[in-house]
């Protein structure tokens, strides 16, 4: 049995390119991430407009901090204006956010911002829009197994009881179906510990437009790719 799924109910998206995108300009590479927000606008108006239903961006990886600071805090004061900026948008609009990673190294600041666009949007029924932050998938994977090694140790959970759906439950993304269409930007061919749990059946895109660079339209061809795939689910 196969199946032929026109619209993916999930698309999980690596924005990938944008140092490159400005390296090409001679710019910074936060003016990169800075363009990048136009793509982000595009791609939610596009998720939004097509019906998709969740939408997650892979906006700062837990290696990221790695990165220069000069980047890191450009990166930060980013999100914290996109959430002053695009929060009246994202109501009307209908979108919901929610945000998936490790919380505690942001700033306050950072934090409290995080807070209120996630509070702000909690009405929203048109698009789940979901973004990683300080995401690292195999640290959700971590996590979850000590959260479950505890309720054992302490009696509540037997061993026998450990399902697949169980882990699903413990990760950031409970409650949130898995990926059908993962696309990742910039012609790299890597998941970079994104999804590595939820992305298990999920089809793969990789265009070679720079994050900065794509449109809607190219979001919407990623759709046509994922229309025309067979998905057979290890099954014949
Ligand atoms: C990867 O490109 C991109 C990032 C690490 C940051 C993505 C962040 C944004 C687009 C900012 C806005 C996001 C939201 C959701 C408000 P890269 O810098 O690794 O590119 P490169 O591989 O060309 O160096």
């Amino acid at each position: 049995m196969s199946t032929k799924k026109s619209l993916p109910k999930h698309v999980a998206i690596i924005m990938d390119g944008n140092g490159r995108w400005a390296k090409l300009r001679g710019k910074k590479r936060y003016e990169g991430h800075i363009q990048g927000v136009e793509s982000v606008r595009r791609v939610v108006r596009a998720a939004a407009d097509t019906g998709v239903e969740y939408l997650t961006l892979y906006a700062f990886s837990t290696e990221n901090w790695g990165r220069p600071a000069e980047e890191v805090e450009a990166l930060m004061t980013l999100f914290c204006s996109c959430v002053i900026n695009e929060t009246p948008e994202l109501i009307e609009q209908g979108v919901k956010v929610t945000i998936i990673g490790r919380r505690s190294r942001f700033s306050q600041e950072v934090n409290e911002r995080l807070d209120e666009i996630e509070r702000r949007t909690a009405e929203g029924k048109v698009l789940n829009l979901i973004l990683a932050l300080d995401y690292s998938s195999r640290t959700e994977i971590t996590e979850a197994v000590r959260g479950i090694a505890v309720k054992v140790a302490e009696g509540s959970l037997l061993p026998e009881q450990i399902s697949e759906q169980l882990i699903d439950q413990h990760l950031y993304t409970a409650g949130i179906p898995d990926p059908d269409l993962v696309i990742r930007t910039s012609g790299e061919c890597r998941l970079s510990n994104f999804l590595l749990w939820q992305a298990s059946y999920a089809e793969f895109y990789f265009p070679q437009t720079l994050w900065p660079d794509f449109t809607e339209q190219d979001f919407r061809d990623a759709l046509e790719v994922y229309a025309s795939r067979d998905r057979r689910y290890g099954i014949v």
